[in-house]
């Protein structure tokens, strides 16, 4: 289940965007995090099963054009290849099916692998 991120997720979600490339150090963590938190823009959830938050998955979103950019996905370590991944992003095209939805190039290798039957909706 997609649970959209507040701030009491704030410790499991910074462990799983960790996990992403492109975060190098805590500051840079605790800025992603805080960005979440306070721009109206950027959106957060995180991925629940049975009682386990073990994905996250964030987007840059433009309201007026109507455009999103998947910015950061991850998964926890033991609960990949397991399908989690090419769910998150199947689940955000049907929450953002009035969007057209794009991946930021450390995403888009995995997003072009995810068989998006939605593709005549995506960059
Ligand atoms: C990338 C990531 C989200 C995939 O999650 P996952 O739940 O394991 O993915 P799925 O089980 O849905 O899909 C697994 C497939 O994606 C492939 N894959 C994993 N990471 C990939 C990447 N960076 N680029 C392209 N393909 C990738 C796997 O090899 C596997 O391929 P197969 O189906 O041919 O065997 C996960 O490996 C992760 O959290 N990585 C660390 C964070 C990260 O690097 N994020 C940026 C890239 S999305």
């Amino acid at each position: 289940m997609l649970i959209r991120y507040k701030k009491n997720l704030e410790k499991i979600a910074m462990g799983l965007l960790s996990f992403m490339p492109t975060v190098k150090d805590v500051k840079t963590l605790q800025d992603m995090i805080k960005q979440y938190e306070t721009d109206p823009n950027w959106h957060l959830y995180l991925w629940k099963d049975d009682d386990d938050m073990i994905g996250v998955i964030g987007l840059k979103v433009n309201e007026e054009e109507k455009q999103a950019v998947i910015q950061h996905l991850s998964v926890s370590p033991s609960h990949r290849n397991q399908g989690i991944g090419k769910l998150l992003i199947s689940e955000i095209h049907q929450q953002y099916n009035q969007y057209q939805i794009c991946a930021e190039e450390v995403i888009d290798g995995f997003y072009k692998k995810c068989d998006l039957e939605y593709d005549s909706h995506s960059k």
